[in-house]
């Protein structure tokens, strides 16, 4: 199943699960709408032919959702009874931080084997270097960056991009690299508004007349500054990219995540691992306590800051 924000690469992620543990012997069922479809019992069997021309797709064809019912312990119950009533021997959910606390907690009352994919655009799971979707988000991302540059210095304009990330600086600080901003705000680091306010403004004085900020919307900083910067200059735009960084087709690096991801996953399942998460080391897959996914994602990104305002 998938749960939680659907991200790029999630299908070929559902791809790979369903192909290679049929030619494992292993029967696969769907469930739709992540936890509430365990839940609701809304399951689908699935063979090889249901996952066709998936691959390139956006979203999850398997539908996602997040669960007000699986957080109550009626909630968890109800889907341990339709697991085992349907002859489900162990699941693997692909999602985010919020998916697999649902499979640790389930796992630790029921004991049931479940295996975790990572798949986020925040790139904020532990122990894993890729979350499935990030890669293609970020390119969203400096996508959106490269278009707003050609009215910002057309125009001299100062723009502020507010990139996803709930608590996350991941896109912000990679796309704000890869864009060329100019600077870039995160949640993970304490950071001076006002230096980075007399930066733009010595830069007008000198001559430097379009700037781009990326702000991670997790930061919470987009209105504030806003407000500051309009203090000095008139021609300030806020541009959010939003939900447009979750679409799209996923890109090639992605696609191959969900693949050596998803039949890891079934292989992690197969060895007897019971609470387990797959992640991305050194471009290979590795399998690690799903516990461990859970702690606090911690990057230091205080070097990429340092180097987007040296290569301003
Ligand atoms: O976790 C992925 C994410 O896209 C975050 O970057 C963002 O804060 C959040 O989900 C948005 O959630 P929703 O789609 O529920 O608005």
């Amino acid at each position: 199943m998938t749960s939680g924000g659907d991200s790029p690469g999630m299908n070929s992620a559902i791809r790979s699960v369903v192909r290679y543990a049929l030619s494992h012997g292993v029967s696969v069922t769907g469930v739709s709408h992540g936890y509430q479809g365990l839940v609701e019992k809304n399951f689908i069997e699935l063979d090889r032919r249901d996952v066709s021309n998936i691959i390139n797709l956006g979203g999850t064809f398997l539908k996602t959702a997040r669960s007000e019912e699986f957080l109550k312990r009626a909630g968890r119950e109800k889907a341990y009874k339709n697991m085992t009533e349907s002859g489900i021997e162990g699941f693997i959910v692909i999602g985010g931080n919020g998916s697999y606390k649902g499979a640790l907690v389930f796992n630790r009352e029921y004991d049931f084997p479940a295996v975790g994919i990572p798949a986020t655009i925040d790139n904020d799971i532990a122990g894993t270097q890729e979350t499935l979707g990030f890669d293609t988000a970020l390119n969203t991302a400096m996508d959106a960056i490269d278009k707003i540059r050609d009215t910002a210095y057309s125009m001299d304009r100062i723009f502020l991009v507010e990139v996803m990330g709930r608590e996350s600086g991941a896109i912000a600080v990679h796309s704000a690299l890869a864009g060329g901003a100019e600077d870039v705000i995160i949640p993970e680091i304490k950071q001076d508004m006002d230096s980075i306010l007399e930066k733009v403004k010595q830069g007008r004085k000198s001559g430097k007349k379009s700037w781009i900020i990326v702000v991670a919307e997790g930061s919470g900083k987009t209105g504030i500054m806003v407000e500051e910067l309009r203090k000095y200059i008139d021609d300030v735009r806020v541009t959010v990219i939003g939900h447009i960084q979750r679409g799209g087709s996923p890109s090639a690096f992605d696609r191959i995540l969900g693949a050596r991801m998803g039949s890891a996953a079934v292989d992690a399942l197969l060895r007897g691992k019971r609470h387990h998460a797959v992640g991305w080391r050194n471009d290979a897959p590795v399998v690690y306590p799903l516990k461990d996914a859970v702690e606090y994602k911690r990057e230091n990104f205080s070097q990429f800051i340092k180097l987007i305002q040296i290569l301003t």
